[in-house]
């Protein structure tokens, strides 16, 4: 198969959050596995001068978006087999944010507009467009009404994966002509307008052929008006077109064994190196240097939807517990400073490191016992799968792709992978977190099997990407009636 893969972010070269990563790793795994797939995002100055230097420059042409006439530069740049295209316009994209300014609903029309105008000048048709979350709505819709009618465009089919529902791109009815270069009439169709406005996550998902989520509990979750954003009825009424594939993650990546950037390398065989990680890491958090007091770690952004009001509630109880807890991240203002005055309150026992650094994440994933994941809702998660991975026991809240990746520790069969609980309740999660504690240091032999059958687990990419590949082949095959 040909598939365009089309994303807003790519590890190595751009992230904000997990989407990043998804789009840095299922296309190697679709390609390993013998199809001709490509990458493209916006090329934003934040990309470290190693990869814009490499850009090989392709070609460049003019697109319209809505009255405006720009200029699109073609970059691009082979990583691990696989090419991605790099969309080019300084003024969109030389920007002190990737995804805030007043002119964002312009910069990803923008962008969509050019990745169709590209297939043609780089010769490649692809079989399947897969678009990911609200920078790329636009995409499918702007492929039905302008490009379809030419034989190029005609058999292209387009799935669209929701990351995140929370994030839909909301915008003024102004922009339908001024931006989208649609006829006003578009605006009494429903499909591309949500509550008096423009809404690019709703476009995406009404106008694509087929629609995912990132686990099966979230794609049932979002029907309901709790986890629907004001789109539950939108998820309802596309139900038919509906999946749920889980993410993985990067095996050769995420990889105890060989990781470089953890302090000593380990494996389910020979844990000796993870003990060497928790003393390093108490020893770069300033904590008591002690191998029998289990320290929690959190890596997340640090928002509401992450579940931190529930960690900011209980902390004072949590740490009068005899435990260390390592945080990481950045976000918002209450979060941040919440746990920055803890970090001071508590410095024997709470490390609070509000920054991004994707290489102390590892060393906290290597070095915790417990990894905690409270999240309000969670589309799959990722963390909850590296700290598998690397042994160190995710506790979480049942939802999303949490619900789906890990079980609970039931103490008469012995099955389960992690601790869990149900409800959004600061004390369920306290009651959690010392149901963990209890058989951490009272059942050390349950301990140790489930840091074994954490390591053994596959979280990696080779099931979903099958999946995904199925849903390619279904379109490409004509299984699914079109949405007009
Ligand atoms: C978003 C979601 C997260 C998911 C990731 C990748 O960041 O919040 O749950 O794992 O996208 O799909």
């Amino acid at each position: 198969l040909k598939i365009l893969f089309v994303s807003s972010e790519v590890v190595p070269f751009a992230k904000t959050g997990g989407l990043a990563d998804v789009a840095g790793s299922l296309p190697q795994e679709i390609s390993r596995m013998g199809h001709d797939i490509r990458v493209v995002m916006p090329e934003y100055s934040q990309i470290a001068d190693e990869y814009l230097n490499q850009l090989e420059h392709k070609l460049h042409f003019r697109t319209k978006v809505g009255w405006r006439d720009d200029y699109v530069g073609v970059n691009s740049l082979e990583n691990n087999g696989v090419t991605t295209y790099f969309i080019d316009n300084k003024n969109y994209f030389d920007s002190p944010t990737m995804y805030e300014g007043k002119d964002k609903h312009i910069r990803f029309s923008f962008f969509c507009r050019a990745v169709l105008e590209m297939l043609p000048k780089i010769d490649f048709q692809p079989d399947i467009i897969h678009c990911n979350d609200w920078q790329t709505g636009p995409l499918s819709m702007m492929l039905k009404e302008n490009y379809k009618i030419y034989d190029f465009y005609k058999d292209i089919k387009t799935v669209y994966t929701i990351h995140n529902l929370r994030y839909q791109g909301i915008f003024d009815k102004s922009i339908l002509e001024d931006t989208l270069s649609l006829h006003s009439n578009h605006w009494y169709s429903g499909a591309i307008r949500h509550d008096g406005c423009i809404n690019y996550m709703k476009m995406g998902i009404n106008m694509s052929d087929v629609i995912n989520t990132v686990s099966k509990t979230y794609a049932q979750e979002i029907k309901s008006p709790y986890f629907g954003e004001g789109l539950d009825y939108t998820m309802r009424m596309n139900d038919d077109d509906l999946y749920g594939i889980v993410n993985g993650i990067d095996y050769d990546d995420y990889n105890p064994a060989t990781d470089e950037h953890i302090y000593a390398n380990y494996n389910v065989n020979d844990l000796t190196g993870k003990r060497k990680n928790k003393l390093k890491l108490q020893e770069q958090m300033g904590l008591p240097q002690c191998d029998d007091i289990p320290i929690i770690g959190v890596v997340s952004r640090l928002v509401d939807q992450k579940g931190l009001d529930l960690i900011s509630c209980v902390i004072d109880e949590l740490l009068q517990e005899d435990i260390q807890f390592v945080l990481l991240g950045t976000g918002a203002d209450k979060y941040e400073q919440r746990f920055r005055e803890i970090g001071q309150l508590y410095p024997n026992k709470m490390a609070a490191n509000i920054k991004y650094d994707a290489a102390l994440a590892r060393k906290i994933y290597a070095g915790s016992d417990m990894f905690l994941m409270p999240s309000e809702f969670e589309p799959c998660g990722l963390g909850q799968l590296i700290s598998l991975r690397y042994g160190t026991i995710p506790v979480v809240r049942e939802t999303g792709g949490l619900n789906d990746t890990v079980q609970s520790y039931n103490g008469v069969t012995g099955a389960g992978n992690g601790f869990s609980f149900t409800n959004y309740n600061a004390h369920d999660m306290l009651y959690t977190i010392q149901r963990a504690i209890y058989f951490y240091h009272n059942q050390p032999d349950v301990w140790a099997k489930l840091v074994k059958k954490a390591m053994k687990g596959d979280y990696s990419w080779k099931n979903s990407a099958l999946e995904y590949l199925n849903l390619y082949r279904k379109l490409e095959a004509g299984d699914k009636k079109e949405v007009d």
